[in-house]
């Protein structure tokens, strides 16, 4: 997990959007982060320290002046082992003291002592936030390089409505977690490569109500695309039916039928350096749909399928330096099939898994045959992991062919 482990140091100043700090500090606990919250003297008068407390299993800094073990210094010591510091909600007072250099606070002491990213998340009345005062403190913060989240238009707290509100935690999580997942997992031969991925299965209608599909989840294909992003990659995740949700920062094209998929790859194949097709395509489907619901009669209901293109298969006719990754799902002889598909779609890597073993599961158990001969049995492990071995795996081929 990208936030294992890292050392964040959450400040809570004094606004209606207090509580919202607290479920940022649970989401990022979870997560695995160690948080550790610094309050001001009026975000106490918001939400007690001893929600924070809880939530963290840290005390809580409200004071400058906390006992250290001997010869320590709290918001120096706090400053150096922080990874990253958020101020949620921050207050134009907070704001304008960062601004002057004040530190006159626990809070605002660490943020000057902190040589790690600073990311302010400002949260108050629309009139306060348009003063030009703190359009001037918001930008001279900026110019100290500190990342500004937010705020939000909607309707306050205090009954207006505008720009004020602070940016909801789930979305403060997410930059979170995308920025600590970039710093772990970048790839530089997937800077700025252009990555397609398939994801999901496809559904071949029978009539307005009815389908043919398979028990594809889509987990795979995404833990590639997200794997990518956060590698450097410019991402476009072309998925069939899926409950997933979008992963951030990736460009997602929704499609239903294996029709559509083919489109939507054909017309970006040619500018992709990568293609990874995770996509459980829909091999056959109903040679005739029914423009109405089909009616049931007493004898059995015969429907003639058809071939849908193999759009792996078109791929590898038409490729030109793209790097080219198909899977299998096989239920017997793995090693054979893998092998003989590797070659038929001119793939530069075949990603083997056992069929039904995988699907809707957030595991996977898969082996790599390159088309240079070479091999990569793996155990069980997350998809997610298998994503990032996936994309190592691309940075690796590109890396090669940009060597030719
Ligand atoms: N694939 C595709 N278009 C299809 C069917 C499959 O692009 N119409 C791609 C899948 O995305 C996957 C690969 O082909 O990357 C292998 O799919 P799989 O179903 O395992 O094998 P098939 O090629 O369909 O062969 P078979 O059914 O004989 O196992």
């Amino acid at each position: 997990m990208a936030l294992s482990g890292k050392n964040i140091v959450l400040g809570v100043t004094g606004g209606i959007a207090a509580y919202k700090a607290a479920e940022l500090t649970s989401r990022l606990v979870k997560s695995g982060a160690e948080v550790h919250v610094v309050m001001t003297g009026a975000a106490k008068q918001f939400i007690g320290a001893a929600t924070f407390q809880a939530l963290t299993r840290h005390p809580v800094y409200e004071s400058v002046f906390v006992e250290e073990k001997d010869g320590q210094i709290a918001h120096i010591d706090l400053a150096d082992s922080a990874d990253l510091v958020i101020i949620a909600p921050a207050t134009a007072n907070t704001i304008g003291k960062m601004a002057a250099g004040l530190s006159d606070d626990m809070l605002t002491a660490a943020v000057l002592a902190a040589r790690c990213p600073v990311w302010i998340v400002p949260a108050m009345n629309v009139n306060m936030y348009m003063h030009p005062a703190v359009q001037k403190n918001l930008k001279t913060l900026e110019s100290y390089g500190y990342r500004l989240i937010g705020p939000d238009d909607g309707r306050l707290a205090c009954g207006w409505t505008g720009k004020g509100r602070m940016t909801e935690p789930k979305e403060i999580f997410n930059a979170v977690d995308h920025y600590f997942s970039i710093e772990n997992n970048v790839l530089p031969a997937l800077v700025g490569k252009k990555v397609l991925v398939t994801a999901g299965p496809t559904r071949e209608a029978l009539d307005p109500i009815r389908f043919f599909s398979n028990l594809s989840s889509g987990k795979m294909g995404y833990a590639i695309a997200e794997a990518a992003e956060r590698a450097g990659a410019d991402v476009i995740l072309i998925s069939g039916p899926s409950a997933l949700e979008d992963p951030s920062g990736v460009s997602v094209i929704r499609v239903t039928s294996a029709e559509e998929m083919r489109h939507e790859v054909l017309t970006r194949f040619e500018s992709a350096d990568a293609v990874v097709k995770a996509a459980a395509v829909a091999d056959y489907r109903p040679e005739e749909v029914s423009r109405n619901k089909i009616k049931k009669n007493d004898g059995p209901l015969m429907v003639r399928m058809i071939r849908n293109p193999d759009i792996l298969l078109e791929l590898g006719r038409l490729k030109k330096n793209q790097i080219l990754v198909g899977f299998a799902a096989e239920t017997e002889q793995l090693e054979e099939n893998a092998l003989a598909k590797l070659e038929k779609k001119h793939l530069d890597l075949l990603v083997a898994n056992q069929a039904g073993d995988s699907f809707a599961k957030d595991t996977n158990k898969v082996t790599f045959f390159f088309a240079n001969g070479h091999r990569q049995v793996y155990e069980e492990m997350e998809k997610k992991q298998v994503g990032e071995k996936i994309c190592a795996a691309v940075s690796g081929l590109l890396e090669k062919s940009e060597q030719r």
